[in-house]
């Protein structure tokens, strides 16, 4: 981690990096580490500006969703957890409303097992989640997905193409001043 320049998205997230990735128990760049985390990153930021959702709880979202699993297979409590999580962090790495608290840890906890929900900023948390299948080899089913923006032909072809050919984005070591290479091997 080193300080680089403020992030041009609308949180930034070192601060919670920091304290996650003291925890993370996984490769940091496995299935659900920090690249998935940057993909649902930038997949919530596009799908979110088209729904209206609030883009601070996504953000929050795809660095703590899949925070607290413990292995890269089947892990049913690790939404839970990552919500337990997310609450301990309030007042001391980030500081949301009492509304937008509720958003994230609904969204960390119903990730994994809920279809849809009413709400477009959880829609929009879990879309980001879905679009990025294509990393295991799922093309993301648009009756999977909430939002109109998510579930055009366009969308899911372009995240399901970074997906699956594991693309690195950028906003890791710009915005988040993490260099890879010094997690790899
Ligand atoms: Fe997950
Ligand atoms: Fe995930």
């Amino acid at each position: 981690m080193t300080d680089a320049p403020l992030p041009h998205n609308t949180l930034d997230l070192r601060p919670v990096l920091k304290v996650v990735l003291q925890d993370y128990s996984l490769p940091f760049t496995g299935d659900h580490g920090i690249i998935h985390w940057a993909r649902v990153l930038e997949n919530g930021l596009l799908v979110g500006r088209h729904a209206g959702a609030n883009l601070r709880v996504v953000s929050l979202f795809a660095v703590l969703h899949d925070s607290k699993r413990m292995n890269e297979y089947a892990d049913p409590a690790h939404g839970p957890r990552a919500a337990l999580f997310a609450e301990s962090l309030q007042g001391q790495v980030f500081e949301l409303e009492a509304a937008e608290l509720e958003l994230l840890k609904t969204a960390c906890r119903g990730h994994t097992h809920e279809k849809h929900h009413p709400d477009v900023t959880i829609q929009t948390c879990w879309d980001a989640d879905r679009l990025d299948l294509g990393r295991v080899g799922i093309t993301p089913h648009p009756n999977y997905l909430n939002t109109s923006h998510a579930r055009l032909k366009e969308t899911i072809q372009w995240a399901d193409g970074r997906a699956s050919m594991r693309f690195i984005p950028e906003l890791i070591q710009k915005d988040w001043g993490i260099d890879l290479p010094e997690f790899r091997g």
